[in-house]
């Protein structure tokens, strides 16, 4: 399939010229329109438990669906093992390219050369595989939701905060920490203390606050890596009745934590605009399929080589810009955002 499906791909003219910033500018892409020369692209998930990925898989199989390509999803449950088995299947199956969301970026190197070996491209979805000279990094600038987190802590009178971050496997997470330790520096804020909830957890940010009592009490504010460990958080916190007491912020824009900040338990989170992620995921990953070029203007290093990246601009939301920046895009609804609020 793979070949034949090559030889009518090379019809399709697709030029993409990405800026740095991540602003698609223009994308010419004729769709294949039969069954046999579709292309197949393998798309391999950490897991589904936080909400947002759900959002990133139907926009991606949505958008290389129009473009005429199958999309062969795969689910590792946060399993390092199963995700390494279920990038091998679809090496097997002979994909035109694999596209993974790492549950351990560190743990691919040698599955990845070994698709790379099948002139296979590889595609990081959000997260960074290292020391793999992959064909695409595409994701979030992760250094600059870091920077938003701590603008928001530094306007409220805050002299020390804890750090309850994601997991350590996750590339991300290290970039979004420069971001944020960058902005307590800068305003002279003291880090308490930093902790990692392994496999992005959230119920172990949630034991951090029951077995840190003193840390909590004496931190003035409290970031989370994500949504899903500020909910958890914020659920600890309220038991002490200080939820809403203590700033608490977080990233995704997952709809229990916009709840939460028109509630007013919850500071701000950072809306990563998933659809228009995985819509230019989707359209580079197809050209790449298809055996074409990317044309992307700017390079990260993965721990060895430049390799291309596309970072999407993320956007800091209050109770202040919550209409404007999620309801009016769509990406929750009034009536869900506000179902708790008179
Ligand atoms: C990270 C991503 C975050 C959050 C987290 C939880 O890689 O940067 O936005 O989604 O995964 O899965």
């Amino acid at each position: 399939m793979k070949g034949f499906a090559k030889s009518f791909a090379f019809i399709m003219a697709a030029l993409l010229t990405i800026t740095g910033c991540g602003n698609m500018t223009t994308a010419n892409v004729e769709e294949t329109n039969s069954a046999e020369d579709s292309i197949e692209i393998g798309l391999c998930f950490d897991s589904f438990v936080i909400e947002r990925w759900e959002k990133d898989r139907d926009v991606f199989v949505d958008t290389a669906s129009g473009l005429g390509a199958t999309v062969n999803v795969q689910n590792a449950n946060g399993n390092v093992d199963k995700q390494i088995e279920q990038i091998e299947y679809l090496i097997e199956k002979n994909v035109d390219c694999l596209v993974i969301i790492p549950v351990d970026g560190n743990a691919l190197k040698d599955v990845v050369y070994k698709a790379k070996s099948r002139e296979i491209p590889v595609v990081c979805y959000d997260r960074l595989i290292p020391n793999a000279s992959t064909d695409l990094y595409i994701s979030f600038d992760n250094t600059m939701v870091g920077e938003m987190l701590g603008e928001a802590i530094a306007k409220e009178d805050v002299e020390d905060v804890v750090m309850i971050c994601g997991s350590l496997t996750d590339s991300n997470v290290s970039m979004v920490n420069e971001g944020f330790k960058s902005v307590m520096d800068k305003h002279g804020i003291t880090i308490l203390d930093t902790y990692y909830c392994e496999g992005w957890k959230a119920e172990l940010g949630e034991a951090y606050v029951y077995d840190n009592k003193e840390i909590i009490t004496e931190a003035d504010a409290i970031m989370c890596g994500n949504d899903d460990v500020a909910s958890a958080v914020i659920r600890a916190l309220a038991i002490s009745q200080l939820a809403g007491v203590k700033p608490v912020v977080g990233q995704d824009a997952d709809l229990p934590a916009c709840q939460h900040i028109v509630e007013g338990t919850q500071l701000m989170t950072v809306y990563k605009p998933v659809g228009k992620l995985a819509e230019q995921a989707a359209q580079l990953s197809y050209i790449l399929a298809s055996g074409q070029e990317i044309s992307v203007d700017t390079t990260i290093n993965d721990g060895s080589e430049e390799i291309p990246y596309v970072a999407v601009e993320p956007i800091a939301v209050t109770k202040d810009n919550m209409d404007e920046v999620i309801i009016d895009s769509g990406f929750h609804s009034h009536e869900d955002v506000y179902m708790n609020v008179e």
